[in-house]
């Protein structure tokens, strides 16, 4: 298992340094917030008894503003930076930045920017407003901004907590089982996506912070281990089509990113732009997208636009940093084809990126083999493949298809498969070695006498007494003939 290693990105401005009158001010400043925070819980916001420690932070605060013209204490991992400067604590002072640091993580706080000299009705309302902030709600520095506003206070602002990849990794991987953080970021991701196209829909303010925040945690699974996250894509669900194919395009797509030796973090780009590849149709009524019926000219003219329609949302969307280019170029790029005669059309020639290659090998794939409201009896996953091979020269970057078809593998994941011994199975885990690529893992469906459903796990590498292996693949089937529920095996 690779634990994540990357540690978290400090903006190069920020300065390891302190001049030592600035570690004393920044010191004393923790001491004296720690002791407000915490008398604040014990009192209420009227009580007499807070006025001295409401003072003595004050003082602390405005020392800054007044020297620098304003303050900003933010959280970087398990630091803290005080106007770009990372405070050194002093022993006696540990408590107290350890306090502040935890208090503030839990409330997802990660940044407060005071502006302006304050009084002492405004830190009083402040600190209450902060300690008020429920545990472990991600929309916190929202709210608390949102409240601020409505009290007229326009001297604090506040910023939600910058999650590490470090941390987030650790804490995946250490408090549960993979396939149970793989569910989760699943279907976690599935409700983000949807939640994502309806504010889209709705043109209010999209936060994709939740999302990267999920890609980031799809990546360190892929690495962990592939087969979690690509036996997920068996699950579809024609109703919630477009989230469950973005997901899926996404998890295909950083499988093969991973195999082409991308970094985490270009992974993570992949990732973030496959799941938008299609953020274009948002704007596509539904009666086109789901049309059961041949779609008109004009129909498919708008259809024909989403490329480039996502192109424009995603610049729009301010969260997700600065937009890179290849990311931009990868949503523009995902129907143009191999030979360039897909669309948009092009006044240029160009070459696809690569980043728009791997989408368009993992969209095809998807698309295919999902059912649709118009075409229920989607094509099981090997008849996918016959088509894609067929068409490869035109559609597919020729190496990419090649490399995708040896990662869904020669039986891809979740296909239904008879047995030589005449037992049916499902195809659960890729043997990891390209010596048994025709060998994977995988699960009986039985039934017994009762007609009760019983699985268990089998590995085709193994071998019966006479030296033979024990179970071979004979062929695969089709599990829509047989109503096996493929997903099922999965969750
Ligand atoms: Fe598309
Ligand atoms: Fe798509």
């Amino acid at each position: 298992m690779e634990l994540a290693v990357q540690s978290p990105k400090v903006p190069p401005r920020l300065s390891e340094t302190m001049d030592s009158e600035l570690s004393k001010l920044g010191n004393n400043l923790v001491t004296k917030f720690h002791v407000l925070m915490r008398i604040s819980q014990i009192y209420d916001s009227k009580n007499v008894a807070l006025q001295q420690f409401i003072q003595e932070s004050l003082h602390a605060i405005n020392t800054f503003v007044k020297r620098d013209g304003s303050i900003r204490i933010k959280i970087v991992g398990d630091d803290i930076f005080l106007n770009e400067q990372r405070l050194r604590y002093s022993v006696e002072g540990f408590t107290s930045f350890k306090y502040l640091l935890t208090q503030w993580k839990k409330r997802f706080i990660g940044e407060v920017l005071y502006k302006e000299v304050l009084d002492e009705e405004t830190l009083r309302e402040f600190i209450y407003l902060l300690m008020g902030l429920e545990e472990g709600k991600e929309e916190n520095a929202s709210l608390f901004n949102e409240k601020l506003k409505e009290r007229n206070i326009s001297s604090i602002e506040v910023s939600p907590l910058e999650v590490s990849e470090k941390e987030e990794g650790a804490f995946a991987l250490e408090k549960e089982d993979s396939r149970e953080v793989g569910k989760k970021v699943f279907f976690e991701t599935i409700g983000t996506v949807k939640e994502v196209i309806t504010q889209i829909k709705g043109k209010q303010h999209a936060d994709v912070r939740k999302l990267k925040r999920l890609v980031r945690k799809a990546v360190h699974l892929i690495m962990e281990d592939e087969s979690i996250l690509l036996g997920m894509t068996t699950i579809k669900n024609y109703d919630e089509y477009t989230f469950n194919h973005s997901v899926n395009v996404s998890i295909y797509s950083l499988a093969m990113g991973r195999r082409l030796g991308f970094s985490r973090g270009v992974l993570s780009e992949l990732g973030i732009t496959a799941m938008l590849h299609d953020i274009g149709k948002s704007k596509i009524p539904l009666e086109v997208l789901n049309k059961p019926s041949t779609l008109s000219d004009e129909e498919w003219g708008q259809m024909k636009k989403h490329p480039l329609t996502g192109v424009e949302i995603v610049l729009n969307l301010k969260q997700l940093g600065e937009v890179n280019p290849k990311m931009v170029v990868g949503i523009f790029d995902h129907h143009l084809k191999n030979d360039l005669s897909g669309y948009p059309k092009l006044f240029h020639k160009k070459r696809v990126s690569l980043f728009g290659r791997i989408i368009q090998v993992a969209d095809a794939y998807d698309a295919m083999t999902t059912p649709r409201i118009y075409k229920k009896v989607p094509l099981t996953p090997e008849q996918a493949l016959a088509v894609m091979l067929k068409d490869r020269d035109v559609y597919f970057d020729p190496i990419l298809l090649k490399m995708f078809i040896g990662l869904v593998g020669v039986y891809p994941i979740g296909s239904l498969v008879l047995l030589d011994t005449h037992e049916m199975g499902i195809v659960f885990k890729p043997n990891p070695d390209p010596q048994w690529i025709e060998r994977p893992q995988i699960i009986l469906v039985e039934r017994d006498k009762r007609g009760k459903g019983k699985k268990e796990l089998v590995d085709l590498t193994e071998r019966n007494g006479g030296g033979g292996f024990k179970r071979s693949i004979a062929k695969t089937l089709d599990p829509n003939k047989y109503h096996v529920d493929i997903a099922k095996c999965f969750l």
